[in-house]
């Protein structure tokens, strides 16, 4: 399969010609085909698989061109080559127009031809490769990866909905780890903005001297080090979107000069006289309460309005435990895969650990414990002892202790508790009132009262 160079299918009603052709592009090692006219060769593209046609366009039965406009309409079309004889490369053009890559004249030596093969399929290797790239990143962050079942999630796919193809600003909140980036690429990732570039800054990971360079670039010499133009990563988002990550770390002058930005759509790069204008999306993420900061003027208030036109707030995972097991297999199977390994599932008395813990570190935190969990796990399933310690020695403490840290009134910790057994019991209501002690029918209407609280809240 390695040395696999690509089918050509040559085309050419010239019967010595096509000889040539075909003999030359074999001992080259493509796999090749011929036709002897125009309605043969689209036969044969719609039979075999063919990389690049090379085709003559003048022929009894079907006009090149014809051929060329067929083609297109083939799923998986083919690269055209054309050959034409000298005089008539109007013809040529012409076809290059309707999409074929190259043309040659008549007479041609056969390297000549050679050359235009290897370059065309070159460049359509390159295409797919593209496009096969381009498809795994959108497979990869489309919002299809966000795994939620809890009616909050449900609300967050709600606004995503809502809101990606439109041009809005979005804040994304949410504690460490609950998945801000992610949301964030599958607001671009989902708009009509996914084929444009996601740039994504971390504003705290950057020394604030660079992050201004590095945001609005610079014009040669307008500092020391400047030894050439910089476009800066606002530029570098034109026509995509800009992911403003950890927003609330961006010093105070930085944060007068994104208000400007956005609220003039454009940049003045270090050293430069004039504006570039821009044409980017601004999605910005926190994981600090940005309204606090606003009181004690850390966070402009100008700026956090612009910022916030429409908020995301990702709710913290101890908070929607019916998230975790989904989720948890979900990352299993991920991190199975790229081990290498199949994923098997996760124990019952594991799994019951899993739903038990408060997750600090959110579903990053789970991530990693699944990532271990798979490193170490001598068998396809996950077992008990492949959890770490800490998550194993005090899940019922932690529950407690979670909720007194929280301040939790005695009906909300009960509604928690209900929550989870349930979810320990994969929903079934039956078996989860028995577990509580309580009847059937007093479960369900505590559920449906927790129900309507979540949709007055
Ligand atoms: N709902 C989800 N479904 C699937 N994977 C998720 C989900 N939420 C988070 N993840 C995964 O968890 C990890 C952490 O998510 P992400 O980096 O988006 O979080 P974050 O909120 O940006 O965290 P931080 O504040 O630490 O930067 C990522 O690998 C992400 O793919
Ligand atoms: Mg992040």
């Amino acid at each position: 399969m390695s040395d696999y160079k690509g089918t050509v299918l040559v085309v050419e009603d010239d019967a010595a010609m096509r000889e040539l052709v075909v003999e030359s592009l074999a001992d080259e090692g493509y796999e090749v085909l011929s036709a002897g006219g125009g309605r043969e060769g689209v036969k044969k593209v719609r039979q075999h698989h063919v990389d690049l046609v090379v085709t003559d366009l003048r022929m009894p039965d079907m006009e090149g061109l014809d051929m060329v406009r067929e083609l297109r309409t083939l799923e998986g079309t083919p690269a055209v080559i054309t050959v034409t004889a000298f005089g008539s490369v109007d013809t040529a053009i012409k076809a290059m127009k309707l999409g074929a890559f190259d043309y040659i004249t008549k007479p041609f030596e056969i390297d000549q031809l050679l050359i235009a093969v290897d370059r065309a399929l070159r460049d359509r290797q390159l295409h797919d490769e593209v496009k096969r790239l381009r498809e795994e990143v959108r497979d990869r962050y489309g919002w299809g990866n966000i795994i939620g079942r809890s009616q909050a999630m449900n609300e967050v796919f709600e606004l995503i909905r809502r809101v990606a193809d439109s041009p809005v600003t979005v804040l994304i909140t949410g504690e460490s780890g609950t998945g801000k980036e992610l949301v964030a690429r599958a607001l671009h990732y989902s708009s009509y903005r996914k084929d444009g570039p996601f740039v994504a800054v971390n504003c705290a990971a950057i020394p604030s001297q660079l992050l201004e360079s590095e945001l609005f670039g610079y014009k040669r010499g307008a500092f020391t080090d400047a030894h050439a133009d910089r476009k800066g990563m606002l530029v570098e988002a034109s026509g995509g979107t800009i992911f403003l990550d950890e927003i609330g770390e961006l010093p105070s002058h930085l944060q007068a000069k994104l208000l400007r930005v956005l609220q003039e759509r454009e940049v003045k790069p270090l050293g430069a006289t004039k504006p570039v204008s821009i044409d980017v999306r601004f999605i910005s993420a926190t994981n600090r309460a940005l309204e606090e900061m606003l009181g004690s003027g850390d966070f402009r208030q100008d700026l956090y309005y612009r910022l916030n036109v429409v908020q995301i707030g990702l709710p913290p995972l101890r908070d929607r435990p019916d998230d975790i097991l989904p989720l948890a297999s979900h990352l299993l199977e991920r991190a199975a895969e790229r081990a290498g390994k199949t994923a098997g599932g996760i124990a019952p008395d594991a799994a019951k650990v899993l739903l038990a813990y408060q997750w600090p570190g959110n579903v990053r935190e789970l991530e990693n414990v699944i990532e271990r969990a798979v490193a170490l796990s001598q068998n396809e399933r996950i077992q008990l002892g492949d959890l770490p310690r800490q998550l194993v020695e005090r899940p019922a403490e932690d529950l407690l202790s979670g909720a007194s840290a929280r301040r939790l009134t005695l009906a909300e910790l009960e509604q928690q508790y209900i929550v989870r057994v349930l979810a320990e019991e994969e929903g079934n209501k039956t078996r989860a009132a028995q577990r509580l002690g309580l009847d059937r029918k007093t479960l369900y209407r505590k559920l449906d009262e927790y129900k309507r609280q979540e949709q007055d809240a």
